[in-house]
């Protein structure tokens, strides 16, 4: 097993009525004026705004509000926030809605205090956070994980680049979890939020370190949690514990013990960037696309650990004879259960273009390299994208 340092500090408030706790919390960690942070109104629709606000108002914690953040949240919009805390003496941000909105929060809540003259180069590896105002959560979309990831994505809207930048600053200090909340969901977003769940966990899952039972259990275990609970919540929206079940699953999947003890492999969503940045494809969306893809290029590099996925997550019956077919059947059978919960699985099932793809690779390794389980060139990244293709 890998050494390994495990570190996440977000308290997790979970369940029915949390929401009303969330002034309790802001005031636990300081926040005397806060900036509320959410995206195009779905807040507001669904209650959770309101409550949040009433929450507030009754620790008598003053507030400004920013909305308006767009899926793959932009660069010019957190530029805004930034100035808005600086303006008006923000001590805490608070985001609420999805992976979306935390980012930009996260963004405004590091940029809030960057000394540096352009906060893109946080994301270039030019430079790095070093400060950040203590961020809380209110979440309403089980799906980024970013409610206890240490990590945000950002797309600079001049440049046309979507990137991340980590750090441990960045674990929010809470997340406030009512299920209830995402009774609200579309089905797409939906099952594009399960997508990311279970990719989040698979990036960990197939990992070339052989010593890591354990965390091979808790992800199978994860991951079967999503394949019985997603068709659940597609059939009945308002299904509060498969809500719950999927939502717990979103944070445990990305809060780094999944990862404990292995080298997760991450090309799947660097690829899956090239398509958030040029084609604003949805995240879950664009790794149903690439991950299926990535499986039948790399698999016979470790045909084993794909057999292990294919019988002991998608059920596949062991064939001590031929284990690359029963590895085959196991892509095969997550590519059928992303289309069973209204996923797209290739490029032109998305109508998306195939025109690009060598510059895309080309984009994707441009600051760093890609893969672990195989690190990736630009040859074998074009590759994947054509078998993406059909
Ligand atoms: O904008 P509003 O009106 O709020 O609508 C949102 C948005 O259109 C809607 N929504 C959210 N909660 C809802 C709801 N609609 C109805 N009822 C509700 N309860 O859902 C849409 C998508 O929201 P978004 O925040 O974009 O979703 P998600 O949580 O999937 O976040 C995606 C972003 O997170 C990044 C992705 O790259 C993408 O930009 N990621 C962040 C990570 C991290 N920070 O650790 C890791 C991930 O791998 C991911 O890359
Ligand atoms: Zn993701």
């Amino acid at each position: 097993m890998q050494n390994f340092v495990f570190y996440n500090p977000a308290k997790m408030v979970f369940g029915k009525g949390s929401e009303k706790e969330t002034g309790k919390y802001v005031k636990m960690y300081g926040g005397t004026k806060v900036l509320i942070h959410y995206g195009g109104g779905s807040v507001k629709k669904n209650g959770a705004y309101d409550a949040a606000v009433a929450s507030l108002k009754a620790e008598g914690i003053d507030y400004i509000e920013l909305g308006g953040v767009q899926p793959n949240p932009r660069l010019s919009l957190i530029k805004k926030g930034i100035q808005m805390c600086k303006d008006n003496g923000v001590d805490f941000v608070l985001a609420i809605g999805g992976g979306s909105v935390i980012d930009s929060s996260k963004s405004i809540a590091c940029g809030a205090l960057y000394k540096g003259e352009n906060i893109w180069d946080c994301y270039t590896a030019k430079d790095k956070f070093t400060e950040v105002l203590p961020i809380g959560v209110v979440l309403t979309i089980p799906a980024a994980g970013s409610e206890s990831s240490d990590n945000c994505v950002v797309t600079n809207d001049e440049t046309g680049e979507k990137r991340s930048s980590a750090t441990d600053l960045m674990i929010p200090k809470f997340a406030i979890m009512n299920p209830e909340y995402t009774f609200s969901l579309p089905p797409y977003q939906t099952a594009c939020g399960i997508t990311d769940i279970m990719m989040h966990t698979m990036e960990r899952y197939f990992t070339q370190e052989p010593n890591v039972d354990l965390t091979d259990h808790l992800c199978e275990g994860l991951l079967k949690t999503m394949l019985n609970n997603g068709p659940k919540v597609l059939k009945n929206p308002n299904d509060y514990n498969a809500r719950a079940e999927i939502m717990w699953a979103g944070s445990l999947s990305h809060n780094g013990l999944m990862g404990t003890g292995r080298i997760g492999d991450w090309g799947t969503h660097r690829m899956q960037h090239e398509l958030g940045a040029r084609f604003d494809i949805t995240h879950g969306a664009g790794l149903a696309i690439i991950m299926p893809a990535w499986m039948k290029y790399v698999y016979k590099l470790n045909v084993p650990r794909f057999a292990q996925f294919a019988v002991k997550v998608m059920g596949v019956d062991y064939s001590f004879d031929n284990l690359e077919a029963v590895a085959l059947e196991g892509i095969e059978r997550l590519r059928n259960f992303f289309r069973s919960i209204g996923m797209p699985t290739s490029f032109k099932e998305a109508g998306l273009p195939c025109d690009h793809l060598e510059e895309m690779a080309e984009q994707a390794l441009r600051y760093d390299s890609i893969g672990k389980f195989k690190v990736l060139t630009k040859e074998d990244i074009v590759n994947i994208y054509r078998l993406a293709a059909e």
